[in-house]
């Protein structure tokens, strides 16, 4: 009798042990903090010890205890993107405007294919558009403008126009090369394009 309780006394334990090791975008995003600077203390919440980040201030998560939204317009945040965003699987909405993130975006991003909304305009980034976020297949919204971004739009936006979800496409105030058609009309609504105005025939 004890040594069945001993065993699932271990049991009980060995699996409460591999909960806490599994949260891997609690991590992710601990992992992001660490290499922003955040004047505001906006981030205060985001306490890496808990369980899973989904009592952190500006993080939203589904039922299942998984991110769907960070939003951090206008937070005041200084530093990079890191590739570790790539892990939040079931993330929708990627709202990091209006701060002074620099350096490229990490083809990472282009792992995250539930994402609906990519606002990451009014920043620093520079560096090319990976072309890996031409597999964002969910894409309705994708804001670059006003960033220092240079190379040319990756073949892949083309497909989401065309076949995929996007509507609003904004890439205007970058340096970036080539033309976007704004002909296309999707199922239900007409894509908005901006390009930058110095790239348009
Ligand atoms: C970017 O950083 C500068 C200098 O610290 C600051 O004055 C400015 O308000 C910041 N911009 C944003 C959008 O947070
Ligand atoms: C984030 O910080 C770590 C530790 O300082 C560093 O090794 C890494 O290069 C940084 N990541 C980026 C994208 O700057
Ligand atoms: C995430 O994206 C990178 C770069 O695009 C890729 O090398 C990596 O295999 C992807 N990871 C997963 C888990 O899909
Ligand atoms: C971004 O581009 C602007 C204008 O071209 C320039 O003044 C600024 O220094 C650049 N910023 C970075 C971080 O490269
Ligand atoms: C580009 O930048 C200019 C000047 O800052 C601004 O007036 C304009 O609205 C921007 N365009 C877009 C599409 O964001």
């Amino acid at each position: 009798m004890a040594s069945r309780a001993l065993v699932y006394f271990l049991f009980v334990s060995a699996f409460a042990v591999v909960t806490v090791h599994c949260n891997s975008e609690g991590d992710a995003l601990n992992a992001w903090k660490n290499n922003l600077s955040d004047p505001n203390g906006i981030l205060q919440s985001w306490d890496p010890t808990l369980v899973n980040p989904c009592t952190w201030k500006h993080i939203t998560c589904n039922n299942e205890n998984s991110v769907t939204r960070v939003d951090l317009g206008s937070a005041g945040l200084q530093g990079p993107l890191v590739p570790e965003l790539g892990v939040l699987r079931n993330l929708q909405y990627l709202q990091v405007y209006n701060n002074n993130i620099t350096g490229s975006i990490p083809a990472e991003i282009g792992n995250l294919t539930n994402l609906i909304s990519l606002d990451l305009y009014l920043n620093q980034l520079s560096g090319n558009i990976p072309s890996s976020l031409g597999n964002l297949k969910s894409l309705m919204f994708l804001r670059l403008n006003n960033n220092n971004l240079t190379g040319s739009i990756p073949t892949g936006f083309s497909q989401l126009i065309l076949y995929g979800n996007l509507r609003i496409m904004n890439v205007a105030n970058n340096s970036l090369a080539g033309t976007v058609h704004p002909t296309k009309s999707t199922g239900f609504v007409v894509t908005t394009i901006t390009q930058d105005p110095r790239a348009q025939k």
